[in-house]
């Protein structure tokens, strides 16, 4: 039976009592953690979202509170009230634990079934039970604290922006499709059947053409949606912090992100990031990590061998260098005594990035190893042991063929190394890095056109303009990431405000004029009534506070995620819908769709 509050008020959340409270007459309300029966007395610990207080029952200290106890299960939802006293038997480990509630009065006010999951700190439950029962799975300390945390985040960020003269401005969700290149999300529209809106994956078009109304300065906490392959840092619906100011170059937008983070990193965790942060070109980051995400909490970095491999006769090399392509090593410090099975198995890792095998040397007391041994002279090892600085106890590890394929599996396996060797297991070190200087275009093959590295409104380096026709590929961008520790946390760019200019790299990425017009006329349009100069960066919220409470899935910190396969298991959403609603929309299956 659930009894009604009849005017009873809480006085105290459960996790803020402490020694002070002492003597106090307290309430408190929640959720029964666990109950224990020690014969004359019982102890029921009660949860709210602060933490857990003991209350204890018996006989002496109330009879009619002692008897209704004993019908209290876990999950129940109780009122205490009693008085706060001292702990007989302290326990430590508790914030609470030096004082407990002397159980005067109890009320059930709902009772629970057992629950599906155990509500407890740390629990790993399967994914498919915690996502169908997710309220209960929130019920759990840590995904609370998650959540609390992104709240404050939320806030600091708030406080930040205003305090720099920023406003947050709401851009629409019923949308046309913006340029960001995953799939969009299509809701039809009844009073147009065939006609659909798409759910913006970034405000990208709406900030900037705030710029053009003279916002100066804009930001939102805003929902993003993307149809596209998910991972442990994806979700189809996910949240940006987004912003975007006028007047400004790369300098700008940069400095005011540094201290945009410091403030957060200071508030949230009480740590003093140091700022400025380091800048690398892509250029840099590729050549020295293999990868535009920069993990630079270990060395272990790529080196360039051609100089010293072009002239040698292994096949492998010499084909890769004189059909245009790289040999490069990573020194895999101490890892000699990589047995055949963890070598064969890290060939097969760089072969899923197309690699089409790995060379390796192992240096072993006094002992030079190596696939090639018989194709290296003394000459070309010993060149090559020098420029990976390669001691006796290291192994060193070579990619061969297009820089594309070596960058990806050199950088992959200095990951997988360094995964294998537990560099990072206790790493707690906040490594953030600018990338700067992105291709403004890459060509694709799937395509057989250039398409733009970050969206089609990305500025080109004012000295690299002049190639926008010659050489596309050449032509940098004032683009930006911010990495922190491998991850891509944020990125942005300056972007165009020259109609011209505009439609010189909408003709490299292959647009007729025509088409451009289809597609983004509105903001063309609206470019031709003064576009200020202005460039803008949006961070992945979510991943943003992954890294603030440590989490490893961006599921921990989504109140209500949805699985890999872009399902919300609670509300089983997307779901089938009525007929009549298929019909107002003028929607019909296809046969071959319906499962
Ligand atoms: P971009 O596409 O790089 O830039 O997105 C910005 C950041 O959003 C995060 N992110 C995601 N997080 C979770 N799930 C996803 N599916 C997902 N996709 C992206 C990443 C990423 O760095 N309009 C531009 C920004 C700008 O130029 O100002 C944009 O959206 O952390």
């Amino acid at each position: 039976m659930a009894e009604r509050l009849e005017g009873l008020k809480r006085t105290h959340m459960c996790g803020v009592l402490r020694e002070k409270n002492i003597g106090e007459k307290a309430v408190v309300m929640g959720w029964v953690q666990r109950k224990r029966n020690l014969g004359g007395l019982v102890f029921v610990d009660l949860r709210d979202r602060t933490g857990i207080v003991q209350a204890v029952f018996g006989e002496k200290i109330d009879k009619a509170a002692f008897e209704k106890v004993n019908s209290v299960r876990s999950e129940y939802v109780l009122a205490i009230s009693g008085e706060v006293v001292k702990r007989s038997s302290p326990n430590k480990d508790m914030d609470t634990g030096m004082i407990e509630i002397l159980g005067k009065s109890i009320k059930i006010l709902s009772e629970s079934e057992t629950p599906p999951i155990y509500i407890k700190e740390g629990l790993d439950a399967a994914e498919g039970i915690r996502l169908k029962y997710r309220y209960l799975d929130l019920r759990r300390p840590d995904l609370q604290r998650n959540l609390i945390v992104r709240h404050r985040t939320a806030k600091v960020i708030r406080d930040f922006m205003d305090e720099n003269g920023f406003l947050e401005i709401e851009t629409p969700m019923l949308t046309k499709s913006t340029p960001e290149g995953a799939r969009d999300y299509l809701v039809p529209s009844r009073v147009f059947p065939g006609k659909f809106y798409a759910l913006p994956q970034s405000p990208q078009l709406f900030k900037q053409l705030l710029m053009v109304s003279g916002f100066d300065k804009y930001f939102q906490i805003v929902r993003c949606f993307r149809d596209e392959d998910l991972r442990a840092n994806r979700q189809p619906e996910f949240t940006q912090v987004d912003m975007e100011m006028s007047f400004v170059d790369v300098d700008d937008v940069i400095e005011l992100n540094e201290r945009l983070l410091k403030r957060v990193f200071k508030k949230i965790l009480d740590i003093d990031l140091q700022i400025p942060f380091k800048r690398i070109t892509y250029k840099e980051a590729m050549e020295r990590f293999g990868t535009d995400k920069p993990d630079a909490r270990f060395k272990m970095e790529l080196v360039n061998l051609n100089d010293i491999v072009g002239n040698s006769e292994f096949k492998v090399f010499k084909d890769a260098i004189k059909s245009g392509g790289d040999v490069r090593a990573i020194n895999a410090e101490g890892c000699a005594s990589f047995g055949r099975k963890e070598l064969d198995r890290l060939t097969d890792f760089v072969k899923t990035f197309g690699a089409k095998g790995l060379v390796w040397i192992s240096l072993k007391n006094g002992e030079i190893k190596s696939t090639a041994s018989k194709f290296l002279s003394t000459d070309i090892m010993n060149g090559i042991i020098e420029r990976t600085q390669a001691k006796d106890g290291d192994l060193i590890l070579i990619v061969a063929g297009k820089p594309k394929v070596v960058f990806a599996s050199l950088g992959q396996l200095r990951l997988e190394v360094a995964k294998k060797l537990e560099l990072l297991k206790d790493n707690k070190e906040f490594k953030f890095m600018w990338v700067t200087e992105f291709p403004l275009l890459e060509y694709s093959e799937e395509e057989q056109r250039y398409v733009a590295v970050h969206h089609p409104f990305t500025a080109p380096m004012d000295e690299d303009i002049d190639y926008i026709e010659s050489d596309p590929g050449k032509v940098r961008a004032k683009a930006y990431d911010i990495v922190l520790n491998g991850e891509e946390l944020g990125g942005g760019s300056i972007r165009i405000h020259d109609t011209k200019l505009q439609e010189r790299v909408f003709k490299a990425l292959g647009f007729t004029n025509e088409s451009a017009w289809e597609r983004f006329g509105f903001l063309l349009e609206a470019f031709k009534f003064g576009p200020p100069p202005h460039g803008g960066l949006a961070y992945g919220f979510d991943r943003m506070i992954m890294f603030l409470v440590n989490a490893d899935n961006i599921r921990d910190v989504i109140a209500f995620p949805k699985n890999k396969d872009a399902v919300c298991i609670m509300t089983n959403a997307p779901s089938n819908v009525d007929e009549e609603q298929l019909k107002e929309l003028g929607i019909e299956i296809a046969k071959d769709h319906k499962k």
